[in-house]
């Protein structure tokens, strides 16, 4: 194993041996190297009379570029669009984005957390994360309505054993002991990664302040009985908090808890500054040990260097922009309203018992989603029905679920949106009762 790699690792064994045993075989193994880069920067400190390391192309003490692109840019300075940004991202965006972390999570003043890291988005943030910390085998655990592409991420990739519990109790809130129970299935094991994502993608849901008291109390109980806890928090739909849940991140709450929690906050402009095509986001380490919070933004810099070398320097001025404009706030608060009252719509509509008899909806109170959970008709037979007589378009998820984006729906046509998918249910539940 490469020298660098075995100091990280042995510093982290030091201060806080439980952090370093979460690490995957690939984990163990990341370091930052102290090649071109290191050099480059040490260059641009004392390199005064001709700085010959950069490996770009440079003109006029300004990066080279062609006039044609700049031409649709001019707001920009060269020199924030064209070098290449560095692998941990823009100093000055890590810095603002700190900051709006801490303002928006006051309970994360007193915590020791890392400084964000830039990614290419919230994908390739969860990715690096399952790189790190994951084995074949290793214990995944997350509730039952999930992002499809976790999947992926975690499963396919790195062959992670997917574990996951029902999202809801019978109650309809967030089942907090069939999570304790499943990570407790794998206390032999001794380790488990665990991911939450609220507001979650597909539901909504976002658990409210005793659930969430739940929750930090179920790990604590969980690490107390010797399971080291990766705890993922996908927070990909921060901040668009409707109703009564919770309007910090768990991350604040679970951030240097205990010494076998390790907690990651992995978050970015995607979803709540409206920058999907952008793809910037951030991966936030959580822990009480200064060696573990060095040794995981090394280890990560590492398998950034090695993927994707160092994310879009455009995009990363953009959003920095947008943070540090002066209506920022305000042009935000003007998209949270216009996405909370389309929610409060769709429980208006709903709560009115007109399609009592073609489904439930499971509880929300936050994000883009919501669910239906169908009575008697098959998730996708509904949804080609829908596509092929109504043009419209559901996502079906499982043989119950249909989830409603009503992210991309107007107020005014939720109605008739609802209206849709209720013909379409039953001209389907007529098609069934007559064959039956
Ligand atoms: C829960 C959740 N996490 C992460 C992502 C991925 O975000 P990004 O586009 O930033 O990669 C999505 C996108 O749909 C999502 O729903």
């Amino acid at each position: 194993m490469n020298e660098i790699a075995q100091n990280l690792n042995q510093q982290m064994q030091q201060e806080n041996p439980y952090a370093y045993e979460l690490l995957s075989e690939l984990g163990k193994k990341l370091f930052y190297p102290k090649g071109i880069l290191t050099q480059t920067a040490e260059a641009k400190q004392k390199a005064y009379r001709f700085n010959a390391t950069i490996g770009i192309a440079t003109e006029k003490d300004g990066p080279m570029f062609l006039p044609l692109i700049q031409e649709t840019l001019t707001k920009y300075a060269p020199k924030d669009l064209y070098p290449y940004a560095p692998p941990a991202g823009k100093p000055e965006l890590r810095q603002l984005w700190q900051e709006k972390m801490l303002k928006e999570n006051p309970s994360l003043m007193d915590k020791s957390i890392s400084n964000p890291i830039v990614t290419n988005a919230l994908t390739h943030g969860l990715s690096i994360i399952a790189d790190l910390f994951v084995d074949e085998n290793d214990p995944f655990v997350l509730p039952d309505k999930l992002w499809g592409n976790y999947n992926f991420i975690f499963g396919i990739r790195r062959g992670a054993k997917n574990l996951t519990f029902p999202f809801y109790t019978a109650e309809g809130s967030f089942n907090t002991r069939g999570m304790k129970d499943t990570l407790l299935s794998k206390k032999d094991y001794g380790k488990a990664i665990l991911l939450l994502n609220f507001p979650n993608n597909p539901t909504g849901y976002t658990p409210n302040e005793q659930e969430a008291t739940e929750i930090v109390t179920a790990l604590m109980e969980v690490a107390d009985q010797g399971m080291n806890l990766a705890v993922i928090c996908d927070d990909a739909y921060f901040g668009l908090f409707y109703e009564n849940s919770i309007k910090e991140s768990l991350f604040s709450r679970i951030a240097d808890i205990h010494p076998r929690i390790l907690a990651i906050k992995v978050d970015g402009a995607t979803k709540e500054d409206y920058m999907w095509g952008f793809r910037v986001g951030f991966i936030t380490y959580g822990s009480k040990f200064p060696a573990v919070l060095d040794g995981l933004e090394k280890k990560t810099l590492g398998i950034l260097r090695g993927t994707i070398s160092s994310a879009s320097h455009p995009a990363q001025t953009f959003v920095l922009n947008a943070l540090k404009s002066t209506d920022f706030q305000a042009q935000k608060q003007e998209k949270f309203e216009v996405l909370r009252k389309r929610a409060c719509k769709v429980k208006q509509i709903l709560n009115h018992g007109h399609y009592d008899d073609a489904w439930d909806y499971y509880p929300f109170n936050s994000g883009y989603f919501m669910c239906l959970k169908l009575k008697g008709v098959d998730a996708e037979t509904l949804r080609i029905h829908l596509l092929e007589q109504y043009g419209v378009g559901v996502i079906s998820l499982g043989e119950s679920d249909i989830r409603v984006a009503f992210s991309c729906v107007e107020e005014q046509e939720l109605k008739n949106l609802y209206d849709l998918i209720y013909q379409g249910f039953q001209d389907l539940s007529k098609q069934n009762s007559s064959e039956a």
